[in-house]
C-alpha cells in the first residue's frame, strides 16, 4: 500500500476510527457498558464482605452472632451470583457486537474495493487483500469481542480496587501502589517498542497469503514446468519470514507479563507482612488485613492482564492499520465538474488526439497517439504483442488515464463524461474471458436486466455456443464453477460474446475476443459478428489478420502510434508493416 496516506496514522486515530463503528450499535454498547460495571462492581464488594466475615467470627470468638455472618454470607453469594451471571451476558453482548463491526467493517471494505481504480488491483496481490478482508477484519473483531471490555473491567476493578485499599488503610496503600505501580512505565515502554513488530507481522502474513494464492491459482503451470521445488522454496521463504516475525513479536511481548508479575508479587509479600505488623499493633482488624491483600491482588492483577492483553491489542490496532490503509486507497477519481450525463450512453465518432500514455514514469507505451474513427464504423487495431492494443482500450474505458492529449466520442471529451455513462457505452469481450459462478444463463444476461429466454437463445446462436450449451445436462441452467473450470476457454470466450450481443450498446470493443475459437468456428462467428456489428461502432483486435479483413479501417500500431490505417487493400497495396505481418501470417 505504498501510497496510501493512512500509513503515519498512530495507536489513537486508530482506536477513534475504530470507535465511529461502535456508535451505530451504541444502544448494545450502553447495555454492555452497563453490564460490565455492575459485575465488576458487585466482584469488588466481595473481598469486603469476607473481612467483615472473618471479623465477625474473629473478634467474637466464643460468642459468634451466626446470624450476622449468615447475613454476610447470603449477601456475598447474591453479589457472586449476579456478577457472574452477568459477566456471561456481557460475553454474549460482546460477541454480537464484535460480529456488528466485522459486518460494517467488511461491507465498507468491499464497497471502497469496487470503487478502487483497475490500477490498484494490477499492483496489489489477490491473496494480500484477501489476507486483509478475511484476517484482519477477524483480529479487530477479537479486540472488540474481548479485549476492549477487558481493557474497561480493568480499569473498573483497579479504580474500585484503590478506593477500598485507601479505605481500609491509607498509609498501607501509599506503599503498596507506589511498588504496583512501577510497572506501569515499564508497561508503557514495551508497548511503545513491541508495537511495529506486530505490524510487520502482520504484514508478512499478507504477503505468505499473496504468495500462497499466486502459487495455488497457477498449480498446473507449477506441475507442467517441475517448478514445484522453486516454488515450495518461496512459500517456505515467507512462511519463514511470517514465523519469525510472529516469533519476535510474541517473544517480546510475552517476558512483559512475568517482568510484571514479579514486581507484584514483591509487593503483594511486602504489603502482607506490614499488614500483619499494622494488625499486631491494633491499628487493623485481622478482617481489615484479609480485604487489604485481597483487594491489593485485585489491584495488581489487572495491571498484569493489561500487559497480556496490549499484546492482543497491539496485533489488532497493526490489523486495523492495514485494514484502513486499504479503506484509504484513493478511489477513482471523480466525475469533473463539467462532466455530463449521458442516460443512454453517448456514441459517435471516436477520436484520440495527441495521446501520451505510460504505465510507469519514463516508458510510454502510447506517444502522442492519433486516431479517427468514424461513427458506426469497424474499426481493427493490429500491432504487435505488447504494442499497447489492450492500453487503448484501458484508456477508452477510462481504466487509466492519458497524461496528455485528449480522447473524444462525438467531440466530447470523455473526460466531461460521466465514467458511469462511458462504460455503460460500450459493449467489451475482453482478452481474457470472464465468468461469474452462476448459471450460463445468468452470465450470459449480466448485462441486460430485461432479456428474456428468447433473447438469451437468440444470442447463444448467434455467438455459435447454443449447441452446445443444449448438449449439457442442464443447458441454460448449467453452474459454472467458481473458476469455471468445467467450460473450455474457447466455450468461455463464446459465452462472453453472447453477453455483449444482448448488451445493448452503439459501442463494442473486440479484444482478442475470438483467439482461443478454432478457424472455423471463428469464420462463422466473423460472419454472425457482422450483423451485431452493424450501425455500431466497433473496435477489433485480433492477431489473426484474416478477421479482420473487411474491417472499415484497419490501423497498425507501431511504436506508441499509428503507423499505418486504411482498408485491407489499401495497405496490401502499400506493402508496408501490415503486408509483413499478413505475409507472415499466411506463410505459417
Ligand atoms: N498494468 C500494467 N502496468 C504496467 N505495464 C503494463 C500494464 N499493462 C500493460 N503494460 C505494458 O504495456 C505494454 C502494452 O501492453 P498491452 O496490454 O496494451 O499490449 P497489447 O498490444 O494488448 O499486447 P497483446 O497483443 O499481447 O495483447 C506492454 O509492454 C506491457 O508490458
Ligand atoms: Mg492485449
Amino acid at each position: 500500500m505504498s501510497k496510501s496516506p493512512e500509513k503515519k496514522k498512530g495507536v489513537i486515530y486508530v482506536l477513534l476510527r475504530l470507535w465511529k463503528y461502535l456508535v451505530p450499535v451504541w444502544p448494545l454498547l450502553l447495555v454492555c457498558v452497563i453490564m460490565l460495571i455492575c459485575s465488576n462492581l458487585l466482584d469488588l464488594a466481595v473481598p469486603f464482605l469476607s473481612g467483615k466475615i472473618i471479623d465477625a467470627i474473629g473478634e467474637n470468638i466464643g460468642a459468634v452472632d451466626f446470624k450476622e455472618v449468615f447475613r454476610l454470607l447470603g449477601f456475598m453469594a447474591g453479589c457472586v451470583i449476579v456478577s457472574s451471571a452477568m459477566s456471561y451476558l456481557l460475553s454474549l453482548g460482546l460477541i454480537r457486537l464484535g460480529q456488528e463491526v466485522s459486518y460494517a467493517l467488511r461491507k465498507d471494505i468491499f464497497e471502497r474495493l469496487s470503487k478502487l481504480p483497475v490500477s490498484f488491483f494490477d499492483r496489489h496481490p489477490v491473496g494480500d487483500i484477501i489476507s486483509r478482508v478475511c484476517y484482519d477484519v477477524d483480529t479487530i473483531n477479537t479486540t472488540f469481542s474481548t479485549d476492549l471490555m477487558q481493557v474497561c473491567a480493568s480499569f473498573i476493578t483497579v479504580a474500585g480496587s484503590l478506593c477500598m485499599l485507601i479505605f481500609l488503610s491509607p498509609l498501607l496503600s501509599v506503599i503498596i501502589v507506589a511498588a504496583l505501580t512501577v510497572s506501569i512505565p515499564f508497561t508503557n515502554w514495551q508497548i511503545r517498542r513491541i508495537h511495529p513488530l506486530f505490524k510487520k507481522r502482520s504484514a508478512k502474513l499478507g504477503e505468505q497469503n499473496g504468495v500462497a494464492e499466486e502459487s495455488i491459482t497457477a498449480m498446473n503451470t507449477v506441475a507442467a514446468f517441475r517448478v514445484e521445488e522453486p516454488v515450495i522454496a518461496r512459500y517456505e521463504e515467507k512462511n519463514i519470514e511470517a514465523i519469525e516475525a510472529y516469533n519476535e513479536a510474541e517473544a517480546k511481548s510475552r517476558i512483559m507479563g512475568p517482568t510484571v508479575n514479579f514486581i507484584n508479587n514483591m509487593a503483594l509479600s511486602a504489603g502482607s507482612i506490614l499488614g500483619a505488623i499494622l494488625c499486631i499493633n491494633g491499628k487493623m482488624s485481622l478482617g481489615g488485613v484479609s480485604s487489604f491483600v485481597l483487594y491489593s491482588r485485585k489491584y495488581a492483577g489487572p495491571i498484569r492482564e493489561i500487559a497480556n492483553i496490549i499484546s492482543d491489542l497491539q496485533t489488532s490496532v497493526a490489523a486495523a492499520q492495514r485494514v484502513f490503509s486499504l479503506m484509504d486507497e484513493l478511489p477513482e477519481a471523480p466525475d469533473c465538474d463539467e462532466a455530463l450525463g449521458y442516460p443512454d450512453g453517448i456514441y459517435g465518432e471516436v477520436k484520440a488526439e495527441g495521446v501520451t500514455f505510460a504505465y510507469e514514469p519514463g516508458t510510454d507505451i502510447l506517444k502522442d497517439f492519433n486516431m479517427d474513427v468514424p461513427a458506426g464504423s469497424v474499426a481493427a487495431i493490429v500491432g504487435t504483442t505488447g504494442a499497447g492494443k489492450t492500453t487503448i482500450v484501458n484508456l477508452l474505458m477510462r481504466f487509466y488515464e492519458a497524461e496528455k492529449g485528449k480522447i473524444s466520442i462525438r467531440d466530447t471529451d470523455i473526460r466531461h463524461v460521466f465514467k458511469n455513462d462511458l462504460r455503460r457505452s460500450f459493449a467489451m469481450v475482453l482478452q481474457d474471458a470472464w465468468l461469474f459462478s452462476g448459471s450460463i444463463y445468468d452470465n450470459i444476461a449480466y448485462g441486460n436486466h430485461n432479456a428474456t429466454m428468447e433473447d438469451v437463445v437468440a444470442a447463444a446462436k448467434a455467438a455459435h455456443i447454443h449447441r452446445f450449451i443444449l448438449s449439457l445436462p442442464d443447458g441454460y441452467q448449467t453452474q459454472i464453477g467458481d473458476d469455471s473450470s468445467n467450460i473450455s476457454k474457447g466455450q468461455k470466450q463464446l459465452i462472453t460474446i453472447a453477453r455483449a450481443w444482448l448488451t445493448e450498446t452503439h459501442m463494442l470493443i473486440l479484444d482478442e475476443a475470438t483467439s482461443n475459437v478454432d478457424t472455423d468456428t471463428e469464420r462463422e462467428i466473423t460472419i454472425a459478428m457482422r450483423k451485431l456489428m452493424q450501425g455500431k461502432t466497433c473496435f477489433v483486435i485480433a492477431h489473426r489478420l484474416s478477421t479482420i479483413q473487411n474491417a472499415d479501417i484497419i490501423m497498425v500500431l507501431d511504436k506508441g502510434k499509428i503507423a499505418e490505417k486504411g482498408t485491407h487493400s489499401e495497405l496490401m497495396r502499400a506493402k508496408g508493416l501490415y503486408y509483413n505481418l499478413y505475409a507472415a501470417q499466411f506463410r505459417n
